[in-house]
């Protein structure tokens, strides 16, 4: 089954591109396979660097740059995690931040998106709905 045939493009930093185009047309496959959740032929590269075939531990640095953010936050957002927890997990995982200073990198990220700092310690389904997409 080949979802998505023969379709290019570059994007450059601070471009934002949207994908067009009618239902079943590729548009989510073309996504899953730039974040490599799919298998692709062809050439796919991430800052320059080429992600087909990568093992997931030399993905791992990849992902630093590039995730999906889908439409239903619920379907983002594990629901046994507080919300604190979850904006501070990829920090965690990259080893980018651990402590307070993982602390005050998710209340910065909380006060830019104007989520509120109580936000923090509650668990998704306790919040609202525009709060869950900012998270
Ligand atoms: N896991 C899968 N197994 C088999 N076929 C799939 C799978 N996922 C998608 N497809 C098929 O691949 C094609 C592209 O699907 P895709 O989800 O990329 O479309 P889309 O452009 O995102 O559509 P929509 O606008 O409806 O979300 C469709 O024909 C779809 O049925
Ligand atoms: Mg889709």
């Amino acid at each position: 089954m080949h979802a998505v045939e023969g379709i290019g493009f570059r994007l450059h930093a601070g471009e934002t591109l949207a994908l067009v185009g009618e239902s079943a047309s590729g548009k989510s496959t073309t996504g899953k396979a730039l974040c490599n959740l799919v298998p692709f032929t062809g050439d796919v590269r991430i800052n320059g660097t080429h992600i087909g075939g990568l093992s997931p531990a030399r993905m791992k640095p990849v992902r630093r740059d590039i995730q999906m953010i889908f439409k239903d936050p619920y379907a983002s957002l594990d629901p046994r995690m507080r919300v604190g927890e979850l904006v501070g997990e990829p920090l965690k995982i990259h080893g980018l931040a651990t402590g307070s200073e993982l602390t005050d990198r998710v209340e910065y990220l909380f006060r830019r998106v104007g989520l509120p700092p109580e936000a923090a310690s509650r668990y998704p389904h306790e919040i609202s709905g525009g709060q869950r997409q900012r998270a």
